[in-house]
């Protein structure tokens, strides 16, 4: 394997974002009890937990004053729970999201744990937020489906407290989904925890690298095609449980010594569920072969593969589209759908 470019590590995160993205949120009255109320857990949490740690929460990582105030807010209570100890280093700050390093408590099932805390308002920081979560159940930070008329008219007019029910619904459905494939044995991070605004995971990587996205790193071409099978193998895995990522590329698939982990799944929707599934999953599939084909992979036929994914599962590929769920304004979602019903 060969590392492509040499990207730093700890972005920086510019102070003013910060302070731009978390005082709007904090000005806000205080939290309902439903997004106040306390971190699910997977498993139980690590035995001496009972007993909440009474001290400051204090982390080696070096943080700016108010990214460090965002890791207590969104971490803190995993400390208290004695699932981490410490949160050593920024791993990566995404668009939606950044994930740090944190060293687990003696008690806990991982020595290193990853967290990913999601950033205030860039969820899905798309226009077409909507096609992902069509027909999806919001659910709370507790885990249960809002119901309450009050609040789903909150989400539809996004309303702050619509945004804020639709910022916890996302995470919640990321986590639900992790839980999901982590019980199927697909290749996705082991989940640990969940808080309202983070996601407690298994760590790729070792002491002193986190593992790389695919796309950071060339492989042999022996080890090519086997990733190649690999992913395809938990592509199936994820159909067969009415799982598509929905952002599925070479940016979002970690490499390490031979294994792999899909991640970030907070997008993935049913294909029973969802009108644009078919070119959402035909779309993965070639994000994910184009990928392989520079790496030298030949012969990849990515439409071909989606279509015969797809009807494996007896899925049509005519999408049953509805005009009001095209983006209009984007010619290549159009070009995909309207190519898959010529083709069908
Ligand atoms: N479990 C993990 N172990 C190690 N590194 C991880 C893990 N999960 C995520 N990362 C790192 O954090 C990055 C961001 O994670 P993720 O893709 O879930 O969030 P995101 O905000 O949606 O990011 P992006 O906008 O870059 O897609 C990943 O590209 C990867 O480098
Ligand atoms: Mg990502």
């Amino acid at each position: 394997m060969k590392i492509k470019n040499n990207q730093s590590l700890n972005e920086w995160i510019n102070d003013e974002d910060w302070e731009e993205e978390l005082f709007p949120l904090r000005k806000q009255p205080a939290a309902k009890n439903r997004l106040t109320a306390r971190p699910q857990q997977t498993q139980t949490p690590p035995a001496g937990a009972a007993e909440d740690h009474e001290d400051h929460f204090d982390f080696s990582y070096h943080a700016s004053r108010h990214e460090r105030q965002w890791i207590e807010d969104s971490l803190g209570r995993f400390y208290q729970q004695h699932w981490i100890d410490d949160v050593s280093r920024l791993l990566k700050g995404g668009k939606e999201a950044s994930v740090y390093l944190c060293q687990g408590n003696p008690t806990a099932p991982a020595e290193q744990m990853a967290a990913k805390v999601y950033r205030p308002r860039k969820f899905r920081n798309l226009k077409n937020d909507w096609v992902y979560r069509e027909n999806r159940a919001n659910r709370d930070s507790s885990g249960n489906i809002i119901t309450d008329d009050g609040l789903l008219h909150a989400m539809r007019k996004k309303t702050s407290l619509g945004m804020q029910l639709l910022h916890g619904a996302w995470i919640e459905h990321e986590y639900q989904t992790l839980l999901r494939l982590q019980n199927a044995g697909v290749n996705a991070p082991a989940v640990y925890a969940r808080g309202d605004n983070a996601i407690l995971m298994e760590y790729f990587g070792d002491g002193v690298l986190p593992a790389p996205t695919l796309n950071e790193i060339d492989l042999d071409p022996a080890e090519t095609r086997r990733v190649f099978e690999r992913v395809f193998q938990n592509i199936e895995r994820m159909l067969e449980l009415n799982i598509i990522h929905g952002d599925l590329s070479a940016y979002n698939i970690l490499y390490w010594d031979g294994d792999i982990r899909l991640i970030d799944f907070p997008q993935a929707i049913s294909p029973h569920e969802n009108h644009n599934a078919w070119p959402i999953f035909s779309r993965d599939v070639a994000r994910v072969c184009e990928y392989f084909s520079e790496q030298g992979l030949s012969g990849l036929n990515p439409a071909q593969l989606a279509r015969d994914l797809w009807r494996s599962r007896r899925l049509s590929t005519v999408p049953a589209l509805d005009p009001q769920y095209l983006d209009a304004d984007n010619p290549e979602d159009r070009a995909r759908w309207q190519s898959a019903r010529d083709e069908d």
